[in-house]
C-alpha cells in the first residue's frame, strides 16, 4: 500500500503536515494558497527539535514516528515540511507510510532547475541537510552544479524573532560570501533549503547579489502538493471545494502555549487548536 491513494476518495481530503517544530508552517501557509479544498493537520515534534543538527537514524525514526501519527489521525497525504527530514529520511518515511508522501527537496531542486540561466545554484540549509547532499544529488541529477552551504545560525535567529536585525543581516552576509565564492561568485539561484528561511527573504534578497533569484521551497512544495492532491482527487482540480474554509489541527510534542506563540509568526494568521502530544522516546 507504500504511495497508494487510501483514503483519497473523500472530496475533502486531510493533509497531514510534518515538520520539527514551527517552521514548517511556512509550508503549510504556501499550501493554503494553493489548496484550500482540504483540511490540515500539523504535527511540530517542537520537543525534539532542532533535527537539524542530528544523525540520519535518529531523525529517521523521529520521523517515522510523526507520519504515523499523522496518519493515524486522518493525513490522507503527507508534505514533509522539514528540509532535513526530507533530506535524510525521505525514502524511510515513505516507505513506512500507506499514503502518498511529499517532500520539499525535489520539487526545491525542480523549481531551481527552471530558474537558473547559466545552471549554477547555491542551496542553503542546516547541518544535517547539507552533509546529506541530497540537494546536490538532485540538482547534479539535472545537469546542474550545486554548492551547499550550512548555515546553523539562521534558525535560532529567525526563532528569536530577529529576521529583520542588524546581527542577522551580518551572519547572513558572512554565510553567503562563503557560499557564492571560489567557483560560484556567478551563481545565478539561491535555493531556501530550510523552513525558516522563509523569513529571511526580504534580508536575503538585500545580501544577494542582484541577479540571483530566490526560490522558497516551501512554495515549490505546496505546488507539488497541488498537483499530486489534484491528481488523486479530481473535485479539487474542478476547483468544487476552492471556496470552503480549511479546517486544521495543530500537533505539538512540546509546551502548546509557545507553538501557538512562535507559529502564528511563520503561519502569519492566529493558531488555536494546538493539542500536546507524548511521544516516546
Ligand atoms: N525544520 C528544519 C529544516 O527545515 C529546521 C529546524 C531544525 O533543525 O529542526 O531543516
Amino acid at each position: 500500500m507504500n504511495g497508494s491513494d487510501r483514503g483519497l476518495h473523500s472530496r475533502r481530503p486531510t493533509i497531514g503536515v510534518f515538520d520539527s517544530g514551527f517552521g514548517g508552517l511556512t509550508v503549510l501557509k504556501a499550501l493554503l494558497e494553493v489548496i484550500t479544498g482540504a483540511d490540515y493537520t500539523y504535527f511540530g515534534d517542537t520537543a525534539r527539535l532542532p533535527y537539524g543538527s542530528k544523525s540520519v537514524e535518529t531523525v529517521a525514526r523521529y520521523a517515522i514516528e510523526a507520519a504515523h501519527y499523522l496518519e493515524s489521525h486522518g493525513a490522507q497525504m503527507l508534505v514533509i515540511a522539514c528540509n532535513t527530514a526530507t533530506a535524510l529520511a525521505l525514502d524511510q518515511m515513505t516507505a513506512a507510510a500507506h499514503v502518498p508522501v511529499i517532500g520539499v527537496v525535489e520539487p526545491g531542486a525542480e523549481a531551481a532547475a527552471s530558474a537558473t540561466k547559466n545552471q549554477k545554484i547555491v542551496v542553503i540549509g542546516t547541518e544535517a541537510t547539507v552533509s546529506s547532499h541530497a540537494y546536490r544529488k538532485a540538482l547534479e541529477s539535472r545537469q546542474l552544479q550545486a554548492r551547499e552551504k550550512a548555515c546553523p545560525l539562521l534558525v535560532p535567529l529567525v526563532e528569536e524573532g530577529w529576521v529583520e536585525h542588524s546581527i542577522t543581516e551580518q551572519v547572513a552576509r558572512i554565510y553567503l560570501a562563503e557560499a557564492f565564492a571560489d567557483g560560484f561568485h556567478d551563481a545565478d539561484t539561491l535555493v531556501l533549503g530550510c523552513t525558516h528561511y522563509p523569513l529571511l527573504k526580504p534580508l536575503l534578497h538585500r545580501v544577494t547579489p542582484g541577479n540571483v533569484s530566490i526560490v522558497d521551497s516551501a512554495e515549490s512544495t505546496a505546488h507539488a502538493g497541488a498537483s499530486r492532491l489534484r491528481q488523486l482527487v479530481p473535485a479539487i482540480a474542478d476547483g468544487e471545494e476552492r471556496r470552503s474554509v480549511p479546517r486544521f489541527k495543530f500537533f505539538a510534542t512540546d509546551s502548546t502555549e509557545k507553538f501557538r506563540r512562535l507559529g502564528e509568526r511563520f503561519l502569519g494568521h492566529p493558531i488555536d487548536n494546538v493539542e500536546h502530544v507524548d511521544l516516546k522516546e
